[in-house]
């Protein structure tokens, strides 16, 4: 929310430089992903031009999707061991809607989002909105390494066992993995515009936050201040 009258703000430290390291990690790894994935899908260069001059475009690419794909893989498992080893932000009772308290948060993000309200929500973790929406970009993100590494090693028995159980046949698990590729497209390009327009309509700075770990607190009434007090401020 813009105001103009002064406002007394605190510098709070919310994630931790592991979720941050996982981040960054995810955020790298998805985009070789995508762009590579998408070569792979389409490749422009035909074999004309391959038996010309051998380049080894395709090869080449598909190497470097799956050496971002292990650091994808990597980056999701220390997402998983700070579900329940983060701190309290980091963890999903914090910002999944599973209690009456979050259920109401979800409301009140969903109608700030849709110019329903100017009352910005004083929150130190994600917002319920928020972290819904990465938790179900976490299960995608599993289906995306479980298709990949079964595309991948399809002649490993464990795997191909595993595979034909979760996704039926290759084919079918390629198309999974195509078309969940859309939904990480669209998550970005929704997630960069919500990051830019929160710095615009909230206080809070959430892309310094993504680097520095911290988020700005206003410390006025509309901020529960035991909430406050349990947080170590930073000076
Ligand atoms: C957000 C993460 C990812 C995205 C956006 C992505 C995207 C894509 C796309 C678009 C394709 C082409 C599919 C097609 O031709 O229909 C592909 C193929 C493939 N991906 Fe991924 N991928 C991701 C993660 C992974 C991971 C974690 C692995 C495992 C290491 C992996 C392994 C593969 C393999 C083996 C293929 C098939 C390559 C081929 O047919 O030559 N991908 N990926």
């Amino acid at each position: 929310m813009i105001r103009k009258e002064p406002r007394l703000y605190y510098r709070v430290f919310v994630w931790s430089g592991t979720l941050r390291l996982f981040h960054w990690t995810l955020a790298f790894s998805t985009f070789i992903l995508i762009l590579t994935g998408i070569y792979i899908h389409y490749p422009p260069i035909t074999t004309k031009w391959a038996e010309f001059k051998p380049l080894y475009i395709m090869a080449t690419l598909r190497y470097w999707h799956f050496a971002a794909g292990y650091f994808f893989i990597c980056a999701l498992a220390v997402r998983f061991y700070l579900f329940f080893a983060g701190n309290q932000y980091e963890r999903p009772t914090d910002f999944l809607p599973i209690n009456k308290r979050n259920l109401k948060s979800l409301v009140y993000n969903i109608k700030f989002y849709l110019y329903l309200t100017d009352e910005h929500e004083c929150r130190m973790g994600h917002t319920i909105l928020a972290g819904t929406i990465y938790f179900v970009l976490f299960i995608c993100g599993v289906v995306m390494g479980l298709t990949g590494l079964y595309l991948l090693y399809p002649e490993t028995p464990t795997i191909a066992k595993i595979g034909h159980e979760l996704f039926g046949t290759p084919q079918q698990a390629r198309l999974i993995h195509y078309l969940l590729n859309w939904f990480f497209i669209f998550f970005i390009l929704v997630h960069l515009y919500i990051a830019i327009w929160n710095d615009f309509n909230a206080p809070d700075a959430i892309i310094s936050g993504a680097f520095s770990g911290s988020k700005m607190m206003p410390a006025d009434l509309e901020c529960p201040v035991e909430e406050l007090e349990k947080i170590p401020f930073e000076k």
